[in-house]
């Protein structure tokens, strides 16, 4: 079965050459059928006890290790060991059905959602359930963009629910001109305080300004145009999550992994928020 996106609905097939080209163009594809599944060890993992009760999710990065587990000792190997197959899992998927990707992959963090999307956030700007395109404050991408695969792990057969929003040059057209501008020598303060990871080029500034601004707006948030999406249990997604407006409002036990990848390997560059900014401002930006 090929995969499908919501847009199109299942009559939207295409050779594995037009996988990146539509994904890239509707920022989520559904599959239904290419479950991640846990073996009875990994399913004993699904317990909100592994969590250490503040970060929001487990996760595993290369140079941090796992980060926001309670676990020590064989279960937090086992933790460790479910997130590296389950990114191997994700790799490994997204080079089959986008081939031109493969060579390009930048893997980025590996996360294992244990707790349900409806608990409260730290802040209206941490709070996922708000619509936004993901811009993240400590992890600027340098234009890159961001590609998530996520897999619905439930074990009671509870869906995943999110919102699905506007086009991403309708939104960033709704918030270019109230977006903040950065200060003078702020992306330098910001590197040399250890605050980013990188340096915030004025790509990360202004997507960083319209995810704000859109999470931050009560009016944005109750009248927006959105449609509810919702993943079954055992279902797998993909996601251009840097241009797809996107809010998670209900589900728990979700595995996801992060890729970062140049515009370059776009089939479709043009569709990029990198270049439909660029487009907007008259200018470079990274
Ligand atoms: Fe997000």
């Amino acid at each position: 079965m090929e995969p499908r996106l919501p847009n199109q609905g299942a009559a939207a097939t295409g050779g594995r050459d037009d996988f990146a080209a539509r994904l890239e163009t509707e920022g989520l594809a559904i599959l239904s059928d290419r479950p991640f599944t846990l073996t009875p060890r990994e399913t004993a993992l699904l317990s909100p006890a592994f969590s250490d009760g503040r970060a929001k999710n487990i996760s595993l990065g290369a140079a941090q290790g796992v980060r926001g587990a309670a676990a020590a000792g064989a279960s937090a190997e086992s933790l460790a060991a479910l997130m590296e197959r389950f990114a191997a899992w994700a790799e490994a998927l997204v080079s089959e059905l986008a081939p031109r990707y493969a060579a390009s992959l930048e893997r980025g963090r590996t996360s294992f959602r244990t707790r349900s999307v409806d608990e409260p956030a730290a802040s209206a700007r941490k709070d996922d359930r708000r619509l936004h395109v993901d811009a993240f404050a400590s992890q600027p991408t340098g234009g890159r963009r961001i590609l998530r695969v996520f897999c619905n792990i439930n074990p009671i057969g509870e869906p995943r629910v999110w919102l699905v929003g506007e086009p991403f040059e309708a939104y960033a057209r709704r918030w270019f001109g109230r977006a903040r501008r950065p200060w003078p020598g702020e992306a330098w303060l910001l590197r040399r305080l250890g605050i980013t990871k990188a340096p915030r080029t004025r790509y990360d500034a202004l997507m960083l300004a319209l995810h704000d601004a859109a999470k931050l707006d009560k009016t944005y948030q109750r009248h927006a145009p959105r449609r509810q999406v919702s993943f079954p249990a055992g279902a797998s997604w993909i996601v251009y999550t840097d241009s797809t407006v996107h809010a998670a409002i209900a589900g728990r036990y979700a595995l996801e992994q992060t890729f970062y990848l140049p515009v370059s390997a776009m089939a479709a560059p043009e569709a990029s928020p990198l270049r439909i900014l660029e487009k907007m401002v008259g200018g470079i930006l990274c």
